[in-house]
Parts: structure tokens; sequence; C-alpha cells
């Protein structure tokens, strides 16, 4: 039997974040490196990623920021290779890098649709199947997708327009549970976070505007904040979740209860 503490720790893990020099997975990181992980944090302007691992490797865990288009095999192969190089070993992979296209579907250029399906559907898929491999090798292993509540229903286009958006979130969410069965035989949990409204340097001018029409729709009346991500994803990053895989967690206030 393991304590509570021993079982939400991840001291000595090696957790790999896309996307996670900013907003959400920038959250995750930081609460991982919290729990005791090592942290790696990639995304396409390295830049940013360093800013972030300079503010994280104060919590005593080693960072590693690359720069890495998480829709890119080669790209993600790189990755690997130096998440292998530098530590031997990948625990918790966060597919968190994703990106929107806001239009009525009737205006959506294909060009644009497959943009949104590029990084969403197929760089989960990919990152998924480069970690994968790793992770199958070691027999053990957490993937956390990042969905969306907007990939659980339709949406009211005053406030997200956006098909291409939530298609692929759709997607995601049945990857998760199809990959979850798929790698059980091999001690791999596969879950999602469907996150509500959080408020993102992306998302504010939208926020700023549509304040009341978002807000009427959160039962906690409050978008997500600094600290909301971080419980769901350190659970399911950790021993605490090992009997729970292919769930769909929904961090929203309460968005998608009615
Ligand atoms: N904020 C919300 O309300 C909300 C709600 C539901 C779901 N989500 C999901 O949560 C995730 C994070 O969203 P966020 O709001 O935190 O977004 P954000 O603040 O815009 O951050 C997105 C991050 O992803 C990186 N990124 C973008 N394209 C990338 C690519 N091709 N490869 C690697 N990294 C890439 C960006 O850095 P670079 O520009 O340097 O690449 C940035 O660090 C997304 O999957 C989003 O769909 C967000």
């Amino acid at each position: 039997m393991s304590t509570v503490q021993e079982l939400m720790s991840l001291k000595d893990r090696v957790s790999i974040v896309t996307g996670g020099g900013a907003g959400l997975g920038k959250q995750m990181a930081t609460a991982f490196a919290e729990a005791g992980s090592h942290v790696v944090i990639c995304s396409r302007k390295v830049e940013k990623c360093e800013e972030a691992a300079h503010e994280i490797e104060k919590l005593g865990v080693r960072v590693l920021a690359m720069a890495c288009d998480a829709s890119k095999e080669d790209q993600i192969e790189k990755l690997k290779d130096a998440v292998m190089d530098q530590f031997g070993r990948a625990d918790v992979l966060a597919n968190n890098a994703g990106r929107a296209w806001f239009a009525p579907p009737e205006e959506t250029p294909l060009e644009k649709w497959q943009y949104v399906m590029d990084l969403n559907i197929t760089g989960t898929f990919l990152c998924s199947q480069i970690f994968g491999r790793v992770m199958i090798g070691q027999k053990r292993g957490k993937i956390i997708n990042i969905a969306s509540v907007s990939g659980l229903r339709g949406k009211n286009p005053k406030v997200h327009n956006s098909l291409s958006y939530n298609t692929s979130k759709g997607a995601i969410v049945n990857m998760t549970r199809d990959l979850a069965v798929k790698w059980a035989p091999h001690n791999i949990n596969v879950n999602a976070i469907a996150p509500g409204f959080f408020l993102a340097s992306r998302n504010q001018g939208r926020y700023e505007e549509r304040k009341e029409q978002i807000l009427a729709e959160i039962p906690l009346h409050r978008p997500g904040g600094p600290d909301d991500l971080k419980g769901p994803a350190v659970f399911l990053a950790s021993d605490a979740s090992n009997f729970v895989t292919g769930a769909i967690l929904s961090v929203d206030g309460g968005v998608t209860a009615w």
C-alpha cells in the first residue's frame, strides 16, 4: 500500500509537454516539476520555452527546452532522441500543442481545415507513436491528451465558431479511448483532459468581447485560472491514476454538467 503523497509524487520521472512554453502547457509543466518531475518543454519558438525553463528550474528539477513543431515527424524524432540522450526515459507525455481557425463552416478554407488537423490530430498521433514506442520498451507510461469541451458537443457560434477545432478535439477524445485500449497491454495509461474556457493570451480578446456569454455557460461563473489544471494533470501523470485509462476528465467549471 502507498500513501496518497507517494501516489501523487512524480519524483525523478521525466515529463514531456508539447507547447509547454506558455498557457496551459506551461501550467502543466510547472505542476509536474512541483511534483518532482524533470520536465521537457517544446514549441516552435524555443525562446519562450527557454524563458519558462529558467522559471521551472528554480523548483530544483532538470528542464530541457527545445524547438519542436509537434506536427512534424522528423522534429518529434529529434526531440525524442534528445530526451533519451539527456534523461534515458520518457514517463509522461502531455500532448498539449493545439491550434484553432475561426470561421463559419461554409467559409473555412480547406487549407485552414488541414492546418488545424495537422497539429491537433496528426501531431497528437505522431507524438504518441514516437514516445509510445519508448514507453512500450519501458513497459510503462502515461499519455495525457489535451482535448476540449468543444470536442464533446456542438458550440454556440456566437461564442466559439470553429468547426475544424471542434472536430479535431472530438477526434482526440476517441483517439484517447482507442489508444487506451490498444496500449493497455503495455501498461500505458492514455487519458484526456477536456478544459473549458481558460484565460490565455490567444483568447484574451475573445473573452473581453464576449465575457457575458462565456460566463453564462459556466456554472462556477469564472474562467479557468493559473492553478486549475495542475491537480488534474498531476493526477493523470502519477501513480494515483494507475487504474484510470481511456477517461476524459472535464475541467470546465461545470460547463458539461448541464
Ligand atoms: N485556453 C483555453 O481556454 C483552452 C480550452 C480548451 C482546450 N485548450 C487546449 O489547450 C492547449 C493549450 O492551449 P493554450 O490556450 O494554452 O494555448 P496558447 O496559450 O496559445 O499556447 C499554445 C502553445 O502551443 C505552442 N504551439 C503552437 N503550435 C505548435 C506546434 N505546431 N508545435 C509545438 N508547439 C506549438 C505555442 O508555442 P509556439 O508558438 O512557440 O509554437 C504555445 O506555447 C491547446 O491544445 C488548446 O486547444 C485550451
